[in-house]
């Protein structure tokens, strides 16, 4: 993490930012909110949640581990199961109302305009396919155009863009490497063909789930500089997810940080880091180490995440961690709410002074 992300931040300048906030959002959450039906009760997973993205940004989705950022990726792209239930909110993909689209246009959708990346590479690939055929399966399965497939011969011209896009996640020797199987590759390496199958078709939305767990550090860097590389080079959207906020930090133009299913804050990362609103996000804040950090000073965020199976949840599900916690906190959910610089805090008590000046749908 860099010692003071207000300064060291790959942010873009005011007016880059100014003119991305002008642009529509591609992708539109508002108010989402999903519910899974089990045998123990109902899990209130996600309780009306808003996350915008626009083109060319990104931003990190953060929060702790079952906090909801998971499933709300997956579901609004109409990847969820049987015991899933949207309760309410819209999701909408360049005008596409996703919530409402038919399984052939969301298939479509992903993969080709909408791509993600998983957290264990090892396990989405397919062990007994060489991963050059791998990125060839994809570019035939969404029927992409490839030049040099006019004369007839597609499968050469696919094998070229193939190789291509290994060549493109800087994957040396792509030509050999496109004959390898996953178990001959480093994990490292197979993140990169991930990444390769992730973009072979193009998209405008990368959602990118844990893409650097169980990699080292040093790896974990080249992956994430490889990401946003090439996000910005082809002024892709994309959502990076983690419980690292000082990955987020050190990688995303803003952060929206999620707690037990609710979204608590949304701000560019260096407003967020010059001024952490809500009591979750400086808790989180003190918990992450930095380059500097001597690691006994670190404090974890007190308690645990509330089970959201319980019918007895507070509204704001931070108020049992939480030391400003009212009577109010337990009784009426804050909204998010959003100052002129785009700072979006959802509490009652928040942290520095505050003048929220308009409710809104943010991510
Ligand atoms: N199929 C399911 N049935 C019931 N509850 C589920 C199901 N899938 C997820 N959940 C619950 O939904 C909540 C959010 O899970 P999710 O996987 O999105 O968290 P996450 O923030 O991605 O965590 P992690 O950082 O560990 O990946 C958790 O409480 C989880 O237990
Ligand atoms: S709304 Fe209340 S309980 Fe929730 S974070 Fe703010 S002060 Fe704490
Ligand atoms: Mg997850």
């Amino acid at each position: 993490m860099n010692a003071d992300p207000t300064v060291d931040s790959p942010a873009p300048a005011p007016a880059a930012r100014l003119a991305a906030a002008s642009q529509p959002p591609l992708l539109d959450v508002r108010d989402f909110s999903l519910e899974f039906r089990t045998r123990s009760g109902t899990v209130r997973a996600i309780e009306q949640v808003s996350l915008q993205l626009r083109k060319g940004e990104i931003v990190g989705l953060v929060g702790e581990s079952g906090s909801g950022k998971s499933v709300l990726s997956y579901a609004m792209l109409g990847i969820s199961d049987a015991a899933a239930r949207v309760t309410g909110g819209s999701a909408t993909f360049g005008g596409i109302d996703l919530l409402k689209a038919d399984e052939g246009t969301l298939a479509d959708l992903r993969g080709r305009e909408i791509s993600m990346i998983f957290q264990s590479p090892r396990t989405a690939l397919n062990p007994i396919r060489p991963v050059g055929r791998q990125i060839e399966d994809v570019l035939r399965r969404h029927a992409v155009h490839v030049k040099g497939s006019e004369g007839g011969d597609l499968g050469r011209a696919m094998h070229e863009r193939a190789i291509q896009a290994l060549r493109e996640v800087a994957i040396a020797d792509p030509e050999r490497r496109a004959q390898a199987y996953p178990f001959e590759l480093s994990g490292g390496m197979c993140q990169r063909v991930m990444i390769a199958i992730a973009l072979a078709c193009r998209p405008s939305l990368l959602i990118a789930d844990e893409p650097t767990t169980g990699l080292d550090v040093t790896t974990q860097a080249a992956v994430m500089d490889l990401i946003t590389a090439l996000a910005r080079e082809r002024q892709m959207a994309t959502l990076f997810i983690t419980h690292d906020l000082a990955l987020a930090a050190d990688y995303c133009d803003r952060i929206v940080v999620m707690h037990a299913g609710q979204a608590v804050e949304a701000a560019p990362t260096r407003t967020l880091f010059a001024q952490a609103r809500h009591p979750y996000t400086a808790r989180l804040m003190s918990s992450t180490p930095g380059p500097e950090t001597v690691l006994a000073s670190l404090e974890p965020v007190p308690g645990n995440l509330p089970d959201l199976r319980r019918t007895d949840l507070p509204a704001c599900r931070f108020a049992e961690r939480c030391e400003r916690a009212s009577a109010r906190c337990r009784s009426e959910r804050p909204p998010l709410l959003t100052d002129a610089d785009g700072h979006a805090t959802a509490c009652w008590h928040p942290l520095g002074s505050v003048r929220l000046v308009e409710e809104a749908a943010h991510g």
